[in-house]
């Protein structure tokens, strides 16, 4: 850990960061120029139009996709530089995924949708169990534990899919239009959810979200438009 980030708060700190997608029709510029910077117990939300590159932020921010270039470091610490197995082991542990299509594992129950993460964390199996049962009942979701993913509905599996980017008490959630199959009150119960774990203030909080009202919850609001981040 870098000490001068780490006494100033900052947590994330991100320059310059571009991404481009080649394909055999054209070059996508998609990210050009972002810079960003999120501190400890902070929670930011990014807007801006579809298409804009708001996934494509978040999931080189959650280090599943490689920037084209520019720096990302997590409390000073250079996050590009890292080998692929140290960057794979901070993405189980200091990292929250909540995906924009759920990303349920099909054909497995909701407990074991949320056990996996917790395994490949090697959390020993006896806390498994209540760990589990604390993240669904934070998203009321904990009758439906034995059920198979497939067949629950479409607000049912995203409100387990955070749950399952919780269970590992991640020190960073990234989360993409987490409330955009929820009706009004579980879309609510969620952003309060989030808030409540950011309280303990050594946490961080991005959302994308297209609702003004997820925005309005969030410290910041940051717009990702023509390949900037502003705000
Ligand atoms: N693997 C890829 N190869 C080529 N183009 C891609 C790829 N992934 C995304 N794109 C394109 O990059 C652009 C940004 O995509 P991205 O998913 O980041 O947008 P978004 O802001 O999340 O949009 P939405 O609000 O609709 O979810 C889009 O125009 C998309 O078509
Ligand atoms: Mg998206």
């Amino acid at each position: 850990m870098n000490d001068e980030a780490s006494r100033n708060g900052q947590l994330l700190q991100v320059r310059g960061l571009a991404r481009r997608y080649d394909t055999a029709a054209e070059s996508l510029h998609v990210l050009k120029q972002v810079d960003l910077d999120v501190r400890a117990g902070e929670s930011i939300a990014i807007v801006g139009p579809s298409g804009s590159g708001k996934s494509t932020l978040l999931f080189i921010l959650g280090l599943l996709l490689p920037p084209s270039s520019g720096s990302y470091r997590m409390e000073g610490r250079d996050m590009l530089a890292l080998d692929r197995r140290t960057q794979a082991d901070l993405r189980r542990r200091a990292f929250g995924f909540v995906f924009q299509s759920c990303n349920l594992i099909e054909h497995t129950t909701v407990r074991e949708n949320l056990e996996f993460p917790l395994m490949y964390a090697g959390v020993p199996r006896g806390e498994r169990e209540a760990r589990i049962r604390e993240a669904l009942d934070a998203v009321d979701m904990a009758h439906r534990i034995r059920h198979p993913t497939n067949l629950l509905s479409g607000g049912e599996q995203q409100r387990v899919a955070v749950a399952r980017a919780l269970v590992n008490r991640p020190r960073v959630i990234l989360a993409d239009e987490p409330t955009g199959q929820l009706d009004r009150a579980h879309g609510r119960q969620i952003m309060d959810h989030f808030h409540r774990i950011l309280s303990g203030g050594d946490k961080a909080m991005i959302v994308v979200t297209h609702d003004p009202s997820v925005a309005e919850c969030c410290a910041r609001v940051c717009m990702l438009e023509d390949g900037v981040l502003k705000g």
